[in-house]
């Protein structure tokens, strides 16, 4: 079957024609994969082997398709639902940049693996499900484990102290699935990362006059705006500070009573590995909420963009996430259906 492949480390995009169809295994979903998210993961990846299992690897991991094959213990899905989220990455039988992904793939059968994905409700479109998986994931994870924020609710409701949330990289996909969740009607305010890290404090300072309790570091870059915004002026007692950044040291003390929780969804699917137990947990934690909220409307897909059509594309759709495209998903659309 049909995909792409990086060969080795730093090779380039290659079509190739020779991939083996994944077998369902019992608890596994063998996924016809029709739109692909193009996620920052996949050229970090390509480039410098984080996360990569084997080469050759086929990227890809912000999945919508159809099922088209379930393994015999098998639940939730029957061949021809919608099924979409984020695969397991770094393993060849799971990136969606090929015809039939293997979704679930379970190493340990008493898991109740096929909860690590969505099963895609009539309101929400082939391409819009391509823009969820690892963006709405994430952004609850957080929310929720992170910074203890219950959702469908504001933090508003958790006392004078949280009236405000600051999100730093409001703009990505993560982020706004973030203030989707924190706050459905939208930011309340804004400000642009690329002001010095003293005019960003002073934004900060400007809107919530210290009433904030949580910080979400969405772009994984902005740790020191989110831990010195809570030294200089946060007036909260328990102040929770929560990042995309599970590489880089976080220096608090004790003193400054800042919880720090970092999420490892690249980690997703590796069981018998701490960091993949917890997330694998979360993540089966939080879908079915997530999809009732999807599928009730409270929570709407962020936009999404074609960018480019059939798996020769590909690289076109990842170089395009290299490109200012602010706000959008892109997207690539695999196969017809
Ligand atoms: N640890 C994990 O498990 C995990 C999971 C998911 C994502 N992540 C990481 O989280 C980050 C966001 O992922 P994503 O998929 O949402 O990315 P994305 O949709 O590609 O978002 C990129 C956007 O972030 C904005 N941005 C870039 N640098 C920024 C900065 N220093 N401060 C604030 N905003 C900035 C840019 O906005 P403009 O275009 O307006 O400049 C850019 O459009 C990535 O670094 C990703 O690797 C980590």
């Amino acid at each position: 079957m049909k995909g792409v492949v990086a060969t080795s480390l730093g090779s380039s995009w290659s079509l190739v024609d020779d991939l083996e169809r994944p077998k369902p295994d019992k608890h596994q979903v063998l996924v016809r994969s029709l739109v692909t998210g193009i996620n920052p993961m996949d050229e970090l990846m390509r480039t410098t082997d984080l996360l990569v299992k084997e080469w050759p690897v086929v990227l890809g991991c912000d999945a919508s398709g159809e099922a088209v094959e379930v393994g015999e213990e098998v639940t939730k899905f029957k061949v021809g639902d919608g099924i979409f989220g984020c695969t397991r990455l770094g393993f060849k039988e799971y990136g969606t940049f090929q015809e039939f992904v293997g979704f679930l793939f379970l190493l340990d059968s008493h898991l109740m693996d096929e909860e690590l994905a969505f099963k895609r409700p009539g309101n929400i479109s082939v391409e819009e499900a391509a823009t969820v998986g690892v963006g709405l994931l994430t952004a609850a994870i957080c929310l929720a484990e992170g910074n203890h924020i219950s959702f469908p609710s504001s933090p508003a409701n958790a006392g004078d102290d949280a009236e405000w949330f600051v999100v730093l990289g409001g703009t990505s996909s993560v982020g706004q699935y973030a203030i989707k969740i924190v706050l459905a009607a939208g930011a309340d305010e804004t400000f642009d990362y690329k002001l010095s890290e003293i005019r960003q404090l002073n934004e900060i300072w400007s809107w919530t006059l210290g009433k904030f309790a949580g910080v979400f570091d969405v772009s994984a870059a902005n740790t020191n705006v989110g831990l010195n915004a809570f030294r200089e002026f946060s007036t909260a007692s328990r102040k929770t500070f929560s990042t995309t950044n599970d590489w880089d040291t976080i220096p608090t003390s004790p003193e400054e009573s800042i919880e720090i929780y970092r999420v490892h969804l690249g980690e997703l699917g590796r069981y018998g590995e701490v960091k993949g137990d917890e997330i694998n947990r979360a993540v089966k934690k939080y879908i079915p909420v997530l999809e009732d909220l999807l599928a009730n409307g409270y929570l709407v897909p962020v936009e999404g963009e074609v960018a480019a059509v059939g798996f020769e594309q590909i690289r076109n759709g990842v170089e395009a996430l290299g490109k200012a495209r602010s706000g959008k998903k892109v997207l690539v659309k695999l196969q017809e259906y």
